[in-house]
C-alpha cells in the first residue's frame, strides 16, 4: 500500500474540505505518488488520519471517481485506474527551492556533473556489468543465520556507536588488512563508512580546498572523480599505461587519487619504479595519496599486489587506503573502511 502523504492546504474560505482533499489526492496522482493501478487508503483509514468525517473523505473519492481519476468498488479501496495518463503538472510548488541559483558553490558543482544511468535493458543478451554481486554464488540462509543470530545476541544494537564503526568490527578489519594485504595499523585508525565514495569525500573535504590541484589517473574511476571535481579539486590527469599511473614530471598537489594494485578500468599493476617516484613525489611536495584498494585482492594468476602503504617512511607522508565488500541486505549493500596516518 502507498503510504498517504496528504497535506490538506490551509482553508482558504471559498474551497469545500471534500474539494481540498480530492484536489490534493488529483496532485499526488498526477505527480506519480499514487501511480497507475495503486490503491489509495481506506475512507476509514483516510478519515482518520486527517481528523475529517468519514463522509467528507468518501465524497471526495466520488468526485475523483466521477472525473475518472479513481475507480471505487464496493469492500476494496479505490483504486487509480491502470489505463490512466495524466499530464504531469508544468509547475510544481517548491521547484524553486531547488533551483541551481539558491544553492552553495558545492550544489551548483554537484549539479553541474554528469548522471551516471544505468541501462535499462529488460533480459540483457550480456551482461557487461562490473560489481555486481553473482546472486546465485551467495550463500544467503548462511548469511541470514549469521545475521539473525548477531543481532540477537547485541543488546546495545539499539544505542548509538561509535561514530568510526564498531570497535569489533575494526579490530577484525585490522586483522584482515594485516593478513590479506599486509598492511599494519591500529583499530583506531580505521573508519568505517558505508561506501567508496562517502570515505572519499571525507577525505578530499579535509585534505583539500576549492582550486587546489588533486593528481588522477586518465582513464578513472568516475565516482571517485566526481567527488573530487564537487569538491571543487582543480584536477590534474596523468595518462595509464601497463605500468599504471605515469609520474614523470608530476606537479605539486594536495594529493594524488589512485588505484595501484587493480588500475580503474584498464586493470594494469603500478610498477615499482612508479610507485617509488609516486611516494618520493608525496614526500617531496607534501601530498597525500589515496589509495584506492579496491578488488586489489582478487588475482586469478599470480598472487595479490602489495599495496603502496607498507613502502613508506614513517612520518614523511599520509596514506589512506581502502577496500569494500558488499553484502545482500539485510545487512546493508556496502561498506568500507579507510585508514590513514
Ligand atoms: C576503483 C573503484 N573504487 C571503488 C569502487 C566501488 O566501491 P564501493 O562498492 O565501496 O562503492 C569501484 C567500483 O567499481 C571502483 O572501480
Amino acid at each position: 500500500m502507498v503510504q498517504l502523504m496528504l497535506a490538506i492546504p490551509q482553508p482558504d474560505g471559498a474551497k469545500t474540505v471534500v474539494s481540498r482533499i480530492s484536489e490534493t489526492i488529483k496532485a499526488q496522482i498526477a505527480e506519480g505518488v499514487y501511480p497507475p493501478g495503486s490503491r489509495l487508503p481506506s475512507s476509514r483509514a483516510l478519515a482518520a488520519d486527517l481528523g475529517v468525517s468519514r463522509t467528507t473523505v468518501t465524497a471526495a473519492y466520488e468526485q475523483l471517481a466521477a472525473e475518472g481519476y479513481l475507480e471505487a468498488r464496493q469492500g476494496a479501496r479505490p483504486q487509480v485506474p491502470i489505463g490512466l495518463r495524466v499530464e504531469q503538472p508544468v509547475i510544481r510548488q517548491g521547484i524553486e527551492a531547488t533551483s541551481p541559483k539558491r544553492l552553495s558553490d558545492f550544489g551548483q558543482r554537484l549539479v553541474g556533473l554528469p548522471v551516471h544511468h544505468r541501462p535499462k535493458a529488460d533480459v540483457p543478451v550480456a551482461d557487461f556489468r562490473y560489481g555486481d554481486l553473482a546472486a546465485s554464488d551467495f550463500p544467503t540462509l548462511i548469511w541470514k543465520r549469521a545475521v539473525d543470530a548477531a543481532v540477537l545476541r547485541r543488546p546495545s544494537r539499539l544505542q548509538y556507536g561509535d561514530p568510526s564503526g564498531s570497535s569489533e568490527l575494526r579490530s577484525a578489519l585490522q586483522g584482515y588488512l594485516w593478513r590479506a594485504r599486509g598492511l599494519r595499523c591500529d583499530p583506531d585508525q580505521i573508519i568505517v563508512v558505508n561506501g567508496s565514495q562517502q570515505g572519499l569525500d571525507l577525505c578530499v573535504r579535509l585534505l583539500v580546498n576549492p582550486g587546489e590541484p588533486a593528481v588522477i589517473e586518465n582513464p578513472c574511476y568516475a565516482a571517485a572523480r566526481d567527488v573530487l571535481l564537487a569538491t571543487g579539486a582543480r584536477l590534474i590527469p596523468r595518462v595509464v599505461d601497463r605500468e599504471g599511473m605515469c609520474t614523470d614530471r608530476l606537479p605539486p598537489a594536495r594529493l594524488a587519487y589512485v588505484t595501484p594494485s587493480h588500475q580503474f578500468p584498464l586493470g594494469s599493476v603500478m610498477s615499482v619504479s612508479r610507485r617509488q617516484d609516486l611516494l618520493a613525489w608525496a614526500r617531496n611536495c607534501g601530498a597525500y595519496v589515496i589509495e584506492d584498494d579496491y578488488d586489489g585482492e582478487y588475482r586469478y594468476e599470480s598472487p595479490p599486489s602489495p599495496p603502496c602503504r607498507p613502502w613508506m617512511e614513517p612520518g614523511t607522508s599520509s596514506i589512506s587506503a581502502r577496500c569494500r565488500r558488499r553484502s545482500p541486505p539485510p545487512c546493508g549493500s556496502a561498506i568500507s573502511w579507510f585508514h590513514g596516518r
